[in-house]
This record gives structure tokens, C-alpha cells and sequence, in this order.
């Protein structure tokens, strides 16, 4: 009766069971995959949302990019990562997921590849089946850090029309390299690939001062792309850059060749003023939500610092536990003793311990046994939730 884009549903898996069971009998536990810093206790500026009651907000301008104000304060902000963006280049969406879900009708015919890494954010399967488009994944491998194995970009099939990257990458918290950057680069010019580099959490690196690896984030992909003569679209959105999901406005800056980003941006045009999807108030509010916003940005990256310190500190104590480096992001990569399945291990975890977190089989790691746990959740309830997790594994 269906599509074959609508993803089969997925069997009630065993895990999700256990919460619901445990929700339904009151029964509290500490949520390690709390990924939403609106429930995260995070504090957020007052008056942060008056901006959205600006009555300029009353009038409605259909405008498939958006409106000029907010795309020019999205150009301004990139300042701040050292990156020159004119706003003509920004285009505004609801989210970063229906950036995907225009990029993939832009570039791919139906039943075309686009490449995503792997381990990741799992939603890819998602994004691409409902556009009609395959995901076929290339791999990050960990040496002490994450790194893009080139071999299987390499191999790629050759209806493959665009490239993921996700700097840094949800869970592993991996930035891309400067030199990772650069064989990427050249790999999309020779295919002809379009690059999409997701930097949602750009804002979320742990040392960046000190940082060996050249973020992505830091010297601009679009910049870098654009030079290489590739087309490239570098997403982003309120949703992480000021911990405002519920606001619905993302946004994707094009680069590359003059024209060649300008047919794609014309072509995007009719995209977008088919759906016109992001709300004006939002829009009209943009460039005082990115000024007032920042305490929250920064109050969100006290609270993950820390909590990485705190399970770094603690895992010291369990050598038989490894926390994976990590540069940046929302997420924390432990690896535990493999004498029990991640199902095993997630599902003792809830019922001994009450205490929920991600098996790395939820991002398509490799090989087991892996646990993702956010870094978002409140101080207290992640240092004794972590110290028993660990004392458990
Ligand atoms: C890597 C990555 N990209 C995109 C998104 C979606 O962001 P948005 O809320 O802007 O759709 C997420 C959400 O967690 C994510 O982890």
C-alpha cells in the first residue's frame, strides 16, 4: 500500500521494551542518551525567546532562502570559526535534516548513492530511503583516533553522487583532518562528488586551542572546497550552535566554482519555494537569538567538558574500560570487555543499575562491545550514573 521509501517498521527491539516498562511502572533510571538540551537542565538566558514576539514578524514575505536579514546573520556568525560567507550562499531551512532531504533531491536520481561514515548518526538510513536514495557507508577506523579509511571511500560505487562528512561526527566526536580534508577533496573533484560536510557540532570541540588536528569546523570547508574547484554544502543549525531544537531553523551554506554553485542554488531555489518551510517570527528573530544565545552555547559546552573530564577521571580506575579520544561533539565512545553482547550489556545495565545508555550497534559500530553515552546530562546524575556503569562493566 506504502512506498518503498518508508522504512520498514523496526520491531519493538528489546531495549526500547525495558524503558518503556520502566516509564510505564514509574520507575526512575538516569538517561545517558539524553540528547536534547532542553531537557538537559541546561541554563538558558532570560528573555532568550522575545525576540520571536518582534511584530516586523506579522508580515509575510515568501522568500525560498529565507529572509535577507537572517541570511546575513548567519553569514556574520560564521565570522566567529573564521569563515567568509556571503549571504547569498546561505540558504535557511527548518532543520538540518530537511537540508539532507533537499541536498539529496538536488543531487541524486532516485536510487543513487550519496556516501556516509561509519560509525555514525544513525538517522542517514532514514534521510536517504525517504528521499529514494541509497546510503552506502565508507569507514572511520580507530588507531588511537578516528580516522576516514580511505580505502573503502576509495571503492565506492559509481552512481555515488555526493559525500557525508560529519565534523565533528556524532557519536565519535572525530573532526576531520586538514589532511583528511585535502585527499577528500581531491577524491570529490576526480568523481565528481558533491561534498557535504555536517557541522552541527562545530561549536562543541574539547581543546581547541590546542587541537592537532585542523577542525574542519576551524578552517572552513566551504572555503577549502570552494578553492579545490568542488561543490560543497556546509550544514548547520540553531538546534546545536544554541542548544534550540524546538526553534526548527537550520541552515546550509553553499560553496564551490561560482557556476556551478549558482546552478545549484538555483536549482535549490525550486526546492525550497515548493516547501517554504521555516516560520517568519524565527527568521525575524535570528540575529538577536545568535547574539543573546551565546551563554547557553557556552554553558552547553561547560556541562560536556566536564562530563568528559569526570568519565576520563573515573575510567582511570578500570583499565579493562576505554574511553575513545574524542574532539569534539555531544557524545562520549566507551569501549567495554566484549564477554557479553551490547544488548547484554545495555539491558543488565538498565535492569541492575537503572541506568540507560546506547549500544554502539545504534551507529553502526563494526564490532562489539561499544557504549555511547551523551555528555549533555545533568553533573550529578552523570558522575554516579557513570561511576556505577563503569564499576558494572
Ligand atoms: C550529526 C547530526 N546531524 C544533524 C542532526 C539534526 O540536526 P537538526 O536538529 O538541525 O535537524 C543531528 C541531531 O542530533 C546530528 O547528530
Amino acid at each position: 500500500m506504502f512506498s518503498r521509501r518508508i522504512p520498514r517498521h523496526a520491531q519493538t527491539n528489546a531495549l526500547a521494551g525495558a524503558v518503556e516498562a520502566l516509564r510505564a511502572s514509574g520507575t526512575p533510571f538516569a538517561d545517558l542518551t539524553e540528547s536534547n538540551p532542553t531537557r538537559a537542565g541546561i541554563p538558558y538566558p532570560a528573555g532568550l525567546l522575545a525576540p520571536l514576539a518582534d511584530p516586523r514578524a506579522l508580515r509575510y514575505e515568501p522568500l525560498p532562502f529565507g529572509l535577507g536579514s537572517a541570511r546575513a546573520a548567519v553569514a556574520a556568525d560564521q565570522h566567529r570559526r573564521g569563515a567568509n560567507v556571503d549571504p547569498e550562499q546561505v540558504v535557511l531551512t527548518a532543520s538540518t535534516s530537511e537540508a539532507y532531504s533537499w541536498l539529496f533531491k538536488l543531487l541524486c536520481d532516485p536510487g543513487e548513492a550519496v556516501l556516509v561514515p561509519r560509525p555514525s548518526y544513525p538517522l542517514f538510513e532514514h534521510l536517504t530511503q525517504l528521499e529514494g536514495v541509497r546510503a552506502e557507508p565508507y569507514a572511520l577506523e580507530y588507531h588511537g583516533r578516528w580516522e576516514i579509511d580511505v580505502s573503502t571511500l576509495a571503492a565506492a560505487p559509481s552512481d555515488a553522487r555526493a559525500v557525508v562528512v560529519v565534523s565533528p561526527n556524532n557519536p565519535t566526536g572525530s573532526c576531520l583532518t586538514a589532511a583528511e580534508l585535502d585527499r577528500l577533496v581531491a577524491l570529490c573533484r576526480d568523481r565528481e562528488w558533491a561534498l557535504i560536510a555536517d557541522e552541527v557540532f562545530a561549536d562543541y570541540l574539547f581543546e581547541s586551542g590546542t587541537l592537532p588536528r585542523a577542525s574542519a569546523a576551524s578552517r572552513g570547508v566551504t572555503d577549502i572546497a570552494s578553492r579545490a574547484g568542488v561543490l560543497s554544502f556546509t550544514l548547520a543549525g540553531l538546534s546545536k550552535t544554541v542548544g534550540l531544537p524546538q526553534l526548527k531553523l537550520g541552515w546550509m551554506i553553499a560553496g564551490g566554482p561560482r557556476a556551478e554553485r549558482d546552478a545549484a542554488l538555483r536549482a535549490l531555489e525550486l526546492i525550497a519555494d515548493s516547501f517554504l518551510s521555516v516560520g517568519t517570527p524565527v527568521q525575524v528573530a535570528l540575529p538577536e537569538l545568535l547574539r543573546t544565545g551565546a551563554p547557553a552555547r557556552a554553558a552547553i559546552q561547560a556541562r560536556t567538558c566536564h562530563n568528559l573530564d569526570v568519565l576520563r577521571d573515573l575510567a582511570r580506575g578500570y583499565p579493562a574500560c576505554d574511553v575513545l579520544h574524542t574532539d569534539g561533539g555531544w557524545s562520549a565512545v566507551i569501549r567495554v570487555p566484549s564477554t557479553r553482547t551490547e544488548d547484554q550489556v545495555v539491558l543488565d545495565l538498565l535492569s541492575h543499575e537503572r541506568i540507560l545508555v546506547h549500544p554502539g550497534y545504534f551507529f553502526d559500530f563494526p564490532r562489539e562491545a561499544f557504549l555511547v553515552v551523551s555528555l549533555l546530562p545533568d553533573r550529578d546524575v552523570f558522575s554516579d550514573a557513570v561511576a556505577r556503569l563503569l564499576r558494572f562493566c
